[in-house]
């Protein structure tokens, strides 16, 4: 819903550049909107643009740790004309990469795109100066969609769209003839004028409580310690023989194989089996791979060894019955 926010903002936006008038004539007949994603964004950005009728999107080259590659970009928007929509992402699911944002946001205004950032987990990075490389560039997008269910670690289902436009953002998600409803006129404006949902419970109430208590420096330092548990993780799991840690492990997430995807396949069964750390198992890039994601917030030195033992006794487990 947070993608689906940001994506229904640009949508409003584009269109009335170009002259259309959406809230009165719909979609049936509007200039068409090119839209392009990262080849291994989530697929929660092809939902939300199917919710929004913009159809299938473009699918922009990635290089080896999962990242647009701008120069692509420039390419694939420079074979056509008209509004276009730029969806770019902040922390890959199994490596962590974020895109390349400084190049990949200048070649958008070259061609007048809505850019609109996938954070889920990883526009918090944001908060620690140390990741400022990664981070670069991401402040100049248009809308950014992220969860404080993941690394903010509150209870599921609090989806945060920051856009910039807001009078798109309320064109797009608010109400224009609720006379019974107080309006906050002055104000910063009511959560049903921002989200798709009318009524809705308190979700704000929990993450005001996060960023209350842990403040700046204490969301920093949860960021920080994720990241560092999966550097850990990663170091010490390239030291066991049989593991190929596959990404480049600068934030939260790590991505291992063991040999042959059959192998790798039944680490991942045996290490769910015994229960002492959840990982999963996914593809990534052409291979079967054991996915890390860190990010409890009370992932310590402990954990780290739990895991990397979990690991490497599935994998033993698994050699010695093979
Ligand atoms: C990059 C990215 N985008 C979007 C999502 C979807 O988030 P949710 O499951 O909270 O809807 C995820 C979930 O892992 C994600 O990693």
């Amino acid at each position: 819903m947070a993608n689906f926010t940001g994506l229904a903002a640009a949508r409003w936006r584009l269109l009335a550049d170009a002259g259309w008038d959406l809230d009165g004539d719909g979609l049936a007949g509007a200039p068409r909107i090119r839209c392009f994603v990262g080849e291994e964004r989530h697929e929660t950005i092809d939902l939300g643009l199917r919710y929004l009728g913009l159809g299938r999107p473009t699918a922009v080259p990635a290089d080896a740790q999962g990242r647009m590659v701008a120069a692509d970009l420039d390419r694939l928007l420079s074979e056509g004309t008209g509004p276009a929509l730029v969806c770019l992402q902040a922390g890959n699911l199994h490596s962590g990469a974020f895109d390349p944002f400084d190049a990949a946001i200048e070649v958008a205004r070259r061609h007048g795109a809505w850019v609109h950032v996938d954070g889920a987990f990883g526009l918090w990075a944001a908060a620690v100066p140390e990741f400022a490389d990664l981070t670069r560039g991401m402040a100049l997008a248009d809308s950014w969609g992220t969860d404080a269910h993941k690394t903010l670690n509150v209870p599921y289902d609090c989806g945060i769209a920051i856009v910039r436009d807001s009078a798109a953002l309320r064109s797009a998600m608010g109400l224009q003839h609720t006379s019974y409803l107080i309006h906050d006129v002055e104000g910063p404006g009511d959560p049903f004028e921002k989200a798709p949902e009318l009524s809705r419970r308190g979700r704000g109430v929990p993450v005001w409580a996060a960023l209350r208590s842990l403040g700046r420096d204490g969301v920093a330092a949860q960021v920080r310690g994720l990241a560092d548990a999966a550097s850990k993780i990663g170091s010490r799991l390239a030291d066991v023989d049989g593991v190929e840690v596959l990404n480049t492990v600068d934030y939260t997430q790590v991505s291992l194989a063991f040999g042959d995807d059959a192998t790798t396949r039944a680490v991942t069964a045996r290490v769910i089996e015994d229960g002492k750390v959840w990982m999963s198992g996914s593809r990534w890039q052409g291979r079967d791979v054991l996915r890390v994601s860190v990010s409890n917030w009370s992932t310590d030195a402990d954990d780290v060894g739990i895991a990397v033992e979990a690991v490497s006794s599935a994998l033993a487990a698994v050699r010695a019955a093979g």
